[in-house]
Parts: C-alpha cells; structure tokens; sequence
C-alpha cells in the first residue's frame, strides 16, 4: 500500500468511527429525549379531579386554572380544565354529570343557582364524589367546602369605594354578568345596600351582560342613549368594566364618567392607566384555584376543612399600581 493509501485508509477509518459516535451519541439522545413522554403516560397520579369554570377561555378563568394546574403539579393530580366554551347553564351542568358519571376522585366547580346546582351537587357528594365550590357559593347545597370572594361583600366594598371617589354624588348604571347567578346577585346586592343610606346616590339602570364583553359595551351604549344623567358606571364580572370603558372611551370621553370595575385583567389595567376606569375589586383566582385542589386532597384523605374560605378582595385604584416598568408582573394573579 502507498503511503498516499495508508492515510487515506487511516482517514477513512477515523470518520467512520467518528460519525458512528455522533449517531450512537445522537441516537442515545433521541432515546432519551423520548423516554420522559413515555414515561409520564405511564405514570401514576395520585388522584383525578375536574375543574370545570363558568366559561372555559375567559380570562380570569385561565388564571383560576394555572392555579389549580400549578398545585396539581406540585401533589400529583391529574386536573383536568373541562367546561361550556361560552357560558350556558345547561352545558355546565351536564360537564358537572358527565365528569361525576366517569367517577372523577373530586369536582371544583361553581355554584351558580340554588335551583340547578344544588340538586345536582347533591346527587353527586351523595355518590361519593366530593365536590368544592369555587368562585361561586352554592351555601345550601351539600358541597363539602366553598373557596373565593366573599360575594356580598365584595359588592359592599365597591359601593363604599364609589361613594368615596364621587364625594356621595352619582347617578349609577349597574352592568352585571347575570341576574340568576349566585355570586352576580350578591355583588349588586352588597353595592346596593352599601349606597342605601347616601341620598346622593342613585342607581338609574341595572342590565345583564351575559359575562361577554360584547354585550357590556352595548348595554353601556344603551344606558349612555337612553340616560344622559348616568355619569358612573358598576361593572359586577372581569369584562363588564372592560365593554363600559370601550363605550366611555368612545362616545363620553369629554364627560367625568366614573367607572369602577371587577377584577384585574391586563385590559382593566389598561384602561385604569389611562384614566376611564377608576377602580376596580381585586380577587383571588389563583389562589382559589391553588388552594381548591389541596383542599380536595384533605378532604379525600380525612383531614378537616373550613367549609368556607374567603379570599382576599380588596379596592384596587391607578395610584395602587406599580411603576410601568413592572407592567411585565402583572396577570399572574
Ligand atoms: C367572576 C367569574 C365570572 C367572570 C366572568 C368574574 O368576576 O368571578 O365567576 O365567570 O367574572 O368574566
């Protein structure tokens, strides 16, 4: 052999071991990169629950989710997030039917009418299944522990904060996600009977927007047509305050138009920035979806739970928060 042909055998010789390296090194990695998936369908959870929301892409729900998701991860449970794509009653009773039907370990859901939810509550702790009211309080039914705002007062509270910001002067509409559901009722209830005593105040218009911000902003439409006097507005669900400002924003913007909202979506702040909304209630919905699934693991496994526990709810205003810089943090919650 040359010497030409011994370098290009020994050449030859060297690439075939090293690209036999790459693809065993390569080949190992794909294995093991697979391996994981296979192994998390094989593995064991420890229980199986349902969270099934009002509306399944609503916003606030998605971070009730995230903290259900997120305490599922840290204890071993199989969540799963199933619920009407638009809010209607009768699909979510049926979730609630089939979820029990399919013998779930425990269901997180609302509660959102003592006629149709209650029964059906019933008929499901009575089967074993245990159920946990979220949100929304079902308080005469069977479930077996309630988590969220406490709904009464988290009405009381706007009410105060608006006779505060409007100096005991206004002439209200009042928008809210429904006029049957529990936590709705009790959010203008509690507004109501913390304006009562103001002779200042008073409430021309009350309206339902069926939760979806569309339907918000027209009836905030109608109220501004049909009202001229109105000059603030009570917004009682995450996108009520949003489909009022969109309105304001439009066709009242040269007017003072008070507006205090419901909870604190990316768009809420938004507009609490730039002035149309003045206010709005803080809730919990992370930590009642955390919390509601570490509830359900103590009630399976025998420990005592608080039949109700009330979130956090508070006011929250532009003056509250934090500099722009810190816009990134917010949503979490
Ligand atoms: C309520 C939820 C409701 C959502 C609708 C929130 O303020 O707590 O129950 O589904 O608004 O956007």
């Amino acid at each position: 052999m040359s010497k030409l042909s011994i370098t290009a055998y020994t050449f030859g010789v060297l690439f075939f071991i090293v690209s036999c390296s790459f693809s065993i090194f390569y080949g190992i990695k794909v294995v093991t990169h697979d391996l994981p998936s296979e192994k998390k369908t094989q593995e064991k959870y420890n229980y199986h629950f349902v969270l099934i929301p009002e509306e399944l892409d609503n916003e606030y729900w998605r971070l009730v989710e995230k903290g259900a998701k997120a305490a599922a991860e840290d204890y071993g449970v199989m969540l799963e997030y199933v619920g009407p794509k638009q809010a209607n009653i009768e699909d979510h009773l049926k979730t609630i039917e089939m979820s029990a039907a399919s013998k779930v370990d425990g269901i997180m859901t609302q509660g959102l009418s003592d006629e149709q939810f209650t029964p059906l509550i019933n008929r499901v702790v009575e089967k074993g299944i245990p159920v946990i009211t979220v949100d929304t309080d079902a308080a005469n039914s069977n479930r077996k522990a309630y988590i969220g705002t406490d709904n009464y007062y988290s009405g009381y509270l706007a009410g105060k904060a608006l006779i505060a910001d409007t100096k005991g002067r206004a002439n209200v509409a009042i928008i809210t996600g429904s006029f049957y559901k529990n936590h709705q009722i009790k959010r203008v209830q509690g507004f109501q009977d913390a304006v009562k005593p103001e002779e200042n105040i008073h409430i021309i218009d009350i309206q339902e927007s069926e939760i979806s911000r569309v339907q918000a902003a027209e009836k905030a439409y109608q109220i501004v047509q049909e009202h001229p006097e109105v000059n603030a507005f009570y917004g009682t669900s995450a996108l009520d305050g949003i489909g009022i400002a969109q309105v304001v924003k439009k066709y009242r913007k040269n007017e003072q138009i008070y507006i205090m909202g419901f909870d604190t979506l990316p768009e809420t702040l938004n507009y609490i920035r730039e002035g149309i909304i003045n206010a709005t209630v803080v809730q919990e919905p992370f930590e009642m979806g955390y919390e509601s699934v570490k509830m359900m693991i103590d009630l399976i496994e025998g420990k005592k739970v608080p039949s109700v526990i009330h979130t956090n709810t508070k006011i929250l205003r532009a003056g509250d928060l934090p500099p722009a810089s810190r816009k990134r943090m917010e949503g979490n919650h």
